[in-house]
């Protein structure tokens, strides 16, 4: 494996890591909540379907076009929880393009975890892997994501309006993005 980033990252509160079979319980926890799916491209999973994702999510090699996604799992430093997860994709290696996603478990929502996970991870990705520009992508009516890539100082560059059917209705694309140079500006 080769990881563009130092793992795992260490925050005030959480640890961010790779996924772990015994992870399943926790995934179990929230993958199969269908509020937590409402805007995620598959339905509530089984088991059986958790435990098959864990080769995708285990599966990550180094940045290449064709590759899988960095899955992280963040614990809660407290407890030890695994609490949700976020994904780095990579875009066009080249041109050091990457795309992050997150999904945490709604008992740890609305305490600033998935900020403080993501946060970090976007700072390694701009410091440690060199990325030129990070996206970020949810339908509109998702507000808890969006205000989380506001938050994260990402600028609102799209909305397509209805541009596609998503679980039998119209959906609406926002996308955000944020530059390494405006990350670095930020963080000063
Ligand atoms: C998107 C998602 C990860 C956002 O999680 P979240 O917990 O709302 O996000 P944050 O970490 O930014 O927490 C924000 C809230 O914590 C509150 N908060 C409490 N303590 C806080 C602290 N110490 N620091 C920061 N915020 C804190 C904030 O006030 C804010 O609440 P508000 O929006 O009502 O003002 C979550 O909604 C989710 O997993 N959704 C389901 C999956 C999904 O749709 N993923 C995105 C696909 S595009």
């Amino acid at each position: 494996m080769n990881l563009p980033i130092q793992l795992p990252i260490e925050t005030e509160r959480l640890v961010l890591r790779l996924p772990q079979l015994d992870d399943v319980d926790a995934l179990m926890e929230y993958s199969q909540d269908a509020d937590v799916c409402r805007y995620l491209p598959y339905e509530p999973r089984s088991r059986q379907e958790i435990e098959a994702s864990m080769e995708r999510r285990m599966g990550f090699t180094e940045f290449t076009p064709e590759g899988l996604p960095l899955f992280l799992h963040v614990e809660l430093k407290e407890t030890g929880e695994m609490m949700g997860e976020l994904l780095l994709f990579s875009r066009n290696v080249e041109a050091r393009q990457g795309e992050i996603g997150y999904v945490f478990n709604p008992r740890f929502q609305g305490k600033g975890y998935a900020f403080e996970a993501a946060s970090a991870l976007m700072d390694a990705a701009f410091k440690e892997a060199n990325l030129h520009r990070i996206e970020a992508k949810c339908s509109a009516v998702n507000t808890s994501s969006w205000k989380l890539m506001e938050k994260l100082g990402m600028r609102r560059e799209a909305h397509f309006k209805e541009q596609a059917l998503f679980k039998g209705e119209w959906d609406e694309l926002l996308i955000y993005a944020i530059l390494q140079r405006e990350w670095l500006e930020l963080a000063k």
